[in-house]
């Protein structure tokens, strides 16, 4: 594997199962050849796996463990969440091995198992777990924030297609300008996976007011964030058709 570490952890969303996670297991056992294969591990239904593999005893003293990490919408505060948890974890052990983390970011290019394999060896690259206190130290990521909606925008790859990243743009810059982003009583912009009803798309909802709207273009963005995001009421026309709203009053 490399002989600086005694244990190598490919982790990411959608590793075990599918069509991408198949082919990237099979293309990294191709890689490794005749030595011990990476430990592969699907954060798709959250870390514990990865948490429960830290624990996992390995041979030596002063043994280092290289985390690397294949979440397609990493970030810089991702990956500083990512090391102090896992510095964390390693504090609570004392014959935790040393943990180093590495971030592939590959975002809509898919799994890439010859560029993640390469990664091992590119240990200017490997970032430390110990001491990573600006994450932990900043009191937004510990409390609930307090605006008073939070916008679902589908960018999935259906809603995609329909042009929602476009649109992604223009809400984000119609948010900012009106200065209803990300503070007390405005919107919280969430871009997410496929929302389900992809033919009805592209997709975005906005809570806690439980509306579904079809946004096709940019005058309709605008014309969502000005009477929903800033008046308070929902834009009717826009609005997909539920069965089941007012189901919860009835
Ligand atoms: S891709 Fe957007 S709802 Fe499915």
């Amino acid at each position: 594997m490399h002989e600086d570490y005694q244990r190598v952890l490919f982790v990411g969303p959608g590793l075990q199962g599918g069509a991408l996670g198949e082919a990237f297991r099979k293309a990294l056992k191709a890689l490794c050849g005749e030595g011990e294969a990476p430990r592969v591990i699907d954060t798709l239904d959250g870390f514990d796996s990865l948490w429960a593999a830290l624990d996992e005893p390995l041979p030596g003293n002063g043994a280092a463990l290289l985390v690397v990490d294949l979440e397609p919408t990493s970030d810089s505060a991702y990956l500083d969440w990512l090391r102090d948890e896992l510095g964390r974890l390693a504090q609570a052990h004392p014959q935790a091995p040393k943990l180093w983390v590495t971030a592939q970011a590959l975002g809509r290019r898919g799994l890439d198992a010859a560029q993640a394999w390469a990664s091992i060896g590119q240990r200017e690259r490997h970032l430390p777990c110990d001491n990573v206190n600006a994450v932990a130290s900043d009191p937004d990521w510990s409390r609930v924030p307090p605006h008073a909606r939070q916008v679902f925008l589908c960018t999935g790859p259906r809603c995609v297609r329909r042009g929602a990243l476009a649109l992604w743009k223009t809400l984000r810059r119609e948010l900012l300008r009106l200065d209803l982003m990300e503070k007390p009583g405005g919107v919280l912009l969430t871009r997410t996976a496929c929302q389900f009803p992809c033919n009805l798309g592209p997709v975005l909802t906005v809570h806690p007011d439980g509306c579904w709207y079809r946004v096709s273009d940019d005058s309709q963005v605008l014309r969502l964030v000005q009477g929903h995001l800033r008046e308070g009421e929902a834009v009717s026309d826009l609005l997909i058709p539920s069965p089941y709203a007012g189901a919860a009053d009835a």
